[in-house]
């Protein structure tokens, strides 16, 4: 069992969690995920480590709510327990001195690229992250990244705070300027990935994306979290999450992503009956 020794909520539906996980603590790596189950008959759901505290024995988590399983998760409090908490899991991110590296984070992805980030400046690399966001209620981590980070620029799709538009049209802007760019990391929604992966293709930078593909046990033994990277069959769990953006079949991933639409939809709407007879 492990406790929840604070909980923080970052913008509508993302909450930071700090758990007690002292054994995880002492050893992830920035890129490592784990598997949780909140409750014995819970679904196993991955989520990144974004920090740690090796003499706490805590690690932090940033969920965002984004079906049944999270809304459950979120609603959570301080001194209540999730019941395993699996990891760490995944290879860690390479991170060595690149020279100047662009971190690009979407949405939750920032929670994700945020322990890269940090890494990468720790290595000597010239760090410029670009953390976008649908609006500014959705702009997490500023102050953190803006600590970690050499530059930052704060994106939004509606332009509501900081650049208006899209991080790879940002990243685009950077290399049209003619800045030598050593690597790219991109973490966040698949659309977003490819976008990048595609500006960084004609100037052959060697981009990472972090694959979020449906993982179950997380140990390579399911298969769920199947992906096709450079004509090869690759488990994201194990041989991943992080891969090399310029050989992953985006399509694959798309359509797999969707394969549990109609159970998942089919979740929300009981939760949702569920919530509306409570009320009444
Ligand atoms: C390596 C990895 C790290 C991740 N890190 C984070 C993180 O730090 N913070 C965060 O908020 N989210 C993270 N996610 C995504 C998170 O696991 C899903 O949002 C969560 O599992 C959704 O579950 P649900 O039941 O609430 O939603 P559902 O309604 O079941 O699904 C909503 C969407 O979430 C995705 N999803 C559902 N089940 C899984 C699963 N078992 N594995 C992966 N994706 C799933 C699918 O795309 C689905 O369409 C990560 C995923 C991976 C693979
Ligand atoms: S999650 Fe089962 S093989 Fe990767």
């Amino acid at each position: 069992m492990h406790k929840i020794i604070s909980k923080k909520k970052l913008a509508p539906k993302i909450i930071r969690f700090t758990v007690e996980a002292p054994e995880i603590a002492s050893s992830r790596k920035p890129g490592q995920f784990i598997v949780l189950r909140e409750g014995e008959k819970s679904e196993r759901l991955p989520f990144t480590i974004v920090d740690s505290d090796s003499e706490a024995g805590t690690i932090d988590l940033i969920i965002q709510e984004a079906g049944y399983s999270t809304l459950s998760l979120c609603a959570l409090e301080e001194g209540d327990f999730i019941t395993d908490i699996l990891g760490p899991l995944g290879k860690p991110t390479d991170i060595k001195n690149y020279g100047t590296v662009v971190c690009v984070g979407g949405g939750v992805g920032t929670a994700v690229i945020y322990p890269i980030v940090k890494g990468m400046r720790e290595a000597g690399n010239h760090v410029i992250t670009l953390n976008g966001a649908r609006n500014k209620e959705l702009i997490i981590l500023e102050e953190e990244l803006k600590e970690v980070s050499d530059e930052l620029i704060i994106s939004t799709d509606d332009g509501s705070y900081g650049v208006a538009g899209f991080g790879s049209t940002i990243l685009q802007g950077i290399l049209e300027e003619g800045r030598k760019i050593d690597c790219v990391v991109a973490i966040g929604p698949v659309m977003m990935m490819r976008a990048v992966a595609e500006v960084t293709r004609p100037y052959e930078i060697e981009t990472i994306v972090s694959l979020n593909a449906i993982m179950i046990d997380g140990t390579g033994m399911c298969g769920g979290c199947r992906v096709t990277v450079g004509g090869e069959v690759k488990f994201a769990c194990v041989d991943g999450p992080e891969f090399d953006a310029h050989l992953v079949d985006f399509e694959e991933l798309i359509t797999r992503a969707g394969y549990y639409r109609k159970e998942e939809q089919c979740q929300m709407k009981k939760l949702a009956d569920q919530l509306e007879q409570e009320k009444a």
